[in-house]
This record gives structure tokens, sequence and C-alpha cells, in this order.
């Protein structure tokens, strides 16, 4: 073992220190921060003090990178990497302002969702601009028998457009992002495709109901799962440090970036996505009722 790893959180988190990322890494090593992250789905490595480069070299050794599903957000040159920020951007305020304001797996209404995200921070409030973390394994297994059961076959519909930081884009885009992204039937509770383990799957930002069932029947047990995969016992809220690299499972944690800052204040972070799986289908609504 060449790594260390000190856990963070009871649900989740785990902080890795004896690997420089600036530096080539052995794949043994690369195995251990793998192990370590399947067991603790979120990792802080601190004083990550890597160029962009580093930043997508580390990345590459756990998947492709993943370039299509966040071109929106890409603020840079470079494709690997996309910019979450509150920078003013060509005199602009970055659309990436209020990316992640309420509970998410990133891109959850996609058929081949992000395995996980690396984001590096580069410059922070001088207080707030955390991000919590919540392990939808531990959701899922604190849920009672009846319940579980319940949920067991349930899909759910995912949408991209429903998304709240996406209300104000102007109708001629919304349809070309329909397009581009149909909504999806995922499933409420997924199979973890490395560790079998099953995890909460359905989230507030995109899930807009249950499949085969009206938004109405939908909302009682969708709003239960909400508020029950985010109770504080379920949650590690990292407070950042200048430099570090947080890197998440998407297939078994969401995530939450608050307004906890003055937002007048720069916060800076940069990220790159990992490729993942597919799951789900397209959402066919003429035959969603005689499934
Ligand atoms: C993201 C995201 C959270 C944050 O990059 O996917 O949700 O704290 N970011 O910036
Ligand atoms: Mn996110």
């Amino acid at each position: 073992m060449t790594i260390r790893v000190k856990r963070l959180g009871y649900a989740l988190g785990a902080e890795i220190t004896g690997v420089d990322l600036a530096k080539p890494i052995s794949d043994a090593t690369i195995a251990e921060i793998r192990a370590a992250w399947l067991e603790h789905q979120v990792l802080v490595f601190p004083n990550a003090d890597i160029t962009a480069e580093q930043h997508i070299a580390f990345s590459c050794r756990f998947s492709e990178l993943e370039v299509g599903l966040t071109k929106h957000y890409r603020e840079s040159a470079n494709p690997g990497i996309v910019r979450v920020t509150n920078r003013v951007v060509d005199g602009k305020p970055s659309i990436s302002r209020n990316v992640g304001r309420t509970w998410h797996s990133d891109s959850a209404f996609a058929l081949v969702p992000p395995m996980g995200s690396l984001l590096h921070c580069k410059e922070l409030p001088e207080v707030g601009g955390d991000t919590l973390f919540a392990n939808m394994y531990m959701a899922y297994e604190r849920l009672s028998p009846g319940l579980r059961k319940l949920i067991a076959p349930l899909e759910v519909v995912n949408d991209r457009l429903a998304a709240p930081e996406l209300h104000w884009i102007p109708p001629e885009q919304a349809a070309r992002e329909r397009i581009e992204w149909p909504p999806t039937v995922q499933p409420v509770v997924r199979v973890h495709p490395e560790t079998g383990r099953k995890a909460i799957y359905c989230n507030e930002t995109v899930t807009v109901k249950i499949h085969g069932m009206t938004p109405e029947e939908s909302e009682g047990v969708l709003k239960y799962l909400y508020s029950h995969c985010v109770r504080p016992e379920f949650v590690y809220r990292h407070r950042w440090q200048l430099h570090d690299l947080v890197m998440w499972d998407n297939r078994c944690t969401m995530h939450l970036a608050p307004v906890d800052y003055d937002m007048s204040h720069v916060r800076d972070m940069s990220r790159t996505t990992l490729r993942g799986t597919p799951t789900g289908r397209v959402y066919d609504s003429s035959k969603e009722y005689l499934e």
C-alpha cells in the first residue's frame, strides 16, 4: 500500500495522501486509488497543484474522458476541461455559475451517464462555496424492506430540460436540446456496474415522474425518496481548500453546490468528466401506458 486513506465522513468520503498527481503514477497505485474510490465514493486529494494537462492525464487513468455531455459548459479551448465558475468570462457571467444548485447525479438524463467527475479548486470565496455529497447505497439500504420492494421494479422519466438551471433558455435552444437529449427512462434503483451494489438513482433535478404513472401519482413516492436520500447522516459536506481535487462516483452518490457564499467573490473550479456505461432507454410517451 503506497497511498494513505483517511475517512472524512461516516457516510462517505476519504482523503488520499502519499501520491503526487503531478508525477507519473504506477498502475498499482492507480488500482489502490480505484479501490479506495469504490469503497469511499468520494476521494479528496489535498494540495493537488496540477496543470490542466496533469488533471486530464490523471483522469484518463480511470476511464475515457466524456466531452459530449459537457460541451455546454466548456469555456476553455481544452475539450477535456469544463469550468464551473461564477467568474465573468468574456464580459458575461459564466453560464456555469449556477451548476449544481439542486441535488443531482451528473447527467442522469443521459443514456451513458458519466462514471464520475474530478473537480479541481482554482479559487475560493473567503468563506463557503462547499459541495455536499450523499451516499445513495446507504440511502437505499436504510429504506424499509417494504419500500425497497415497492421501488424495486420502478423506473423514472428523466429530462435534461427539467433542470432548474435550464429554465431560462430560449425556446429555439430548448427545441434543439430536446432533439439532442430526449427524455430517458432510468431505474429508480441502479446496480453499480463495478461493485454490484444497489443505489437509489432518481433525483429532484431531472426526474419528472415515475414511468407508467401520472406526475400526481408519482409525486408522493418521489418526494419521500428525495428527502430521504439527503438525510444528514448520508451526507459528507466538503469544505474546499485551494488546490483540492475531489473525485466522485456518479453511480452511487448525489451532490449539491449550495449558494452558501457571497456570489461577488470568485469561485473557480475545473472539472473533468469520466465516461460511464449505458443505462436506461429513450422515453416513448406513446407507449408508456401500454407497457
Ligand atoms: C458539477 C457540480 C458542484 C460544485 O461540477 O457537476 O455539480 O460544487 N459542481 O461546483
Ligand atoms: Mn454536478
